[in-house]
């Protein structure tokens, strides 16, 4: 927390607000402008906010939010596209008629794979996945390297790729709400970027 701070390899310069909420690192430059246009997930946060600190924070932020923007992200859990990724990046992909139309017998984690396959082996290097959705390419990318950076704007996507990977028992992601087209923080020594 603050305007600098140091987080593994991770550097941040200036950031205007580094909040966690429920355990998700947002890092935007705008908290304001982000939580205008996700008014009921920023509702989200206020209501499963534990501690105190949190619930004062999200309270001073309540006075500069746009309340009445209405045109919520697709991404957001109540958006347009939250509830198809996440219910054909889980368990229900066999019934997808697209799939079974085509006879394919290909689960969503199989195309990551196969994206990913020809990507050397390197135990050493950090990559970073830029709009990594529920993080299924960014799970791929974490058998090839050290450590990745999974980046999203969307918080409900985050939250739902880390509760992915803690299921999987993956320990070398750090998930990131933040803006790629803006990114509040430098990255050293990266190896691979995927976006
Ligand atoms: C079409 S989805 C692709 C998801 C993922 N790369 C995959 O292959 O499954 C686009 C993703 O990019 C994210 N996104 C769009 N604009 C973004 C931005 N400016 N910064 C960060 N993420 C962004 C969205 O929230 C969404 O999860």
């Amino acid at each position: 927390m603050g305007t600098n701070a140091l987080k593994g390899s991770l550097y941040v310069q200036n950031a205007k607000e580094i909040s966690y909420n429920r355990g998700v690192a947002i890092m935007i430059g705008d908290i304001v402008k982000y939580a205008s246009k996700r008014v009921s997930t920023f509702g989200k946060w206020f209501s499963n906010s534990k501690s105190e600190e949190m619930k004062s924070f999200l309270k001073n932020l309540l006075f500069d939010i746009d309340k009445n923007h209405r045109k919520e992200d697709r991404y957001e859990e109540d958006g347009q596209y939250f509830q198809s990724y996440k219910w054909l990046h889980n368990e229900n992909f066999e019934s997808d008629k697209f799939l079974h139309l085509m006879r394919w017998k290909i689960k969503p984690s199989d195309v990551y794979r196969k994206l990913t396959s020809n990507i050397p082996f390197n135990p050493e290097g950090i990559a970073l996945d830029l709009g990594c959705a529920l993080g299924l390419s960014t799970i791929e990318l974490a058998k090839k390297f050290s450590f990745v950076f999974g980046i999203d704007s969307s918080f409900s996507f985050i939250r739902e790729a880390k509760k992915k990977t803690s299921e999987l028992g993956v320990t070398n992601i750090e998930f990131i709400v933040s803006d790629i087209l803006d990114l509040p923080f430098r990255i050293k020594y990266l190896t691979l970027y995927l976006g």
